[in-house]
């Protein structure tokens, strides 16, 4: 079983992802890292050079080959992209192979988070608007966490937690 966390730039992906399968003592996979290896470029070289069209198909490709990667593992840790769904395509695998977990935090709270961030080229665009057309995929996930006031550890062990009582893992 594959648990992929979803949500907003910013809403903590990458570090719950990893503190979670830290936890769990399994593999954890970067999905933005991972396009970022197969492509040899960052996810802002890539928009530059390619468009959102363009990150969006080595996106879908990546996350086809690190599902078919993790699909005989017990269990196993996968990280999206803020923006991994709204490609149909890739929507589809997620629903079909994994177990989805939408970190949830308010606008006002990301853009925080986000002051100093790199490689975040969609962050030009505004970021409250892009979030609220993006809420009603997130929102379809089967488990969701406030994230608000919470610290990394927390967020994992209630994660972990929650998985336990819905016997994802023993
Ligand atoms: C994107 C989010 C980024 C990265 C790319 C596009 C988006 O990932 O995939 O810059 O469309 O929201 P994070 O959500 O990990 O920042």
């Amino acid at each position: 079983m594959t648990i992929a966390l979803t949500g907003f730039m910013g809403s903590g992906k990458s570090s719950v992802g990893r503190s979670l399968a830290e936890r769990l003592g399994c593999p954890f996979v970067d999905l933005d890292r991972e396009v970022e290896a197969r492509s040899g470029r960052s996810a802002s070289e890539i928009f530059a050079s390619e468009g959102e069209r363009g990150f969006r198909e080595r996106e879908v490709e990546a996350l086809a080959a690190v599902l078919e990667r993790l699909e005989g593992m017990p269990l196993a840790v996968l990280a999206l992209g803020g923006g991994t769904q709204t490609v149909p395509e890739a929507a589809a695998l997620l629903e079909q192979k994994t177990f989805l977990v939408y970190l949830e935090a308010g606008i006002e709270t990301i853009q925080k988070r986000l002051e100093d961030a790199v490689d975040r080229p969609l962050l030009q665009e505004n970021p409250a608007s892009l979030l609220e057309s993006r809420l009603p995929v997130y929102e379809k996930s089967q488990m969701k966490i406030l994230t608000e006031g919470k610290t990394i550890e927390t967020l994992s062990a209630l994660i972990a937690e929650n998985l336990k009582k819905i016997s994802i893992f023993v």
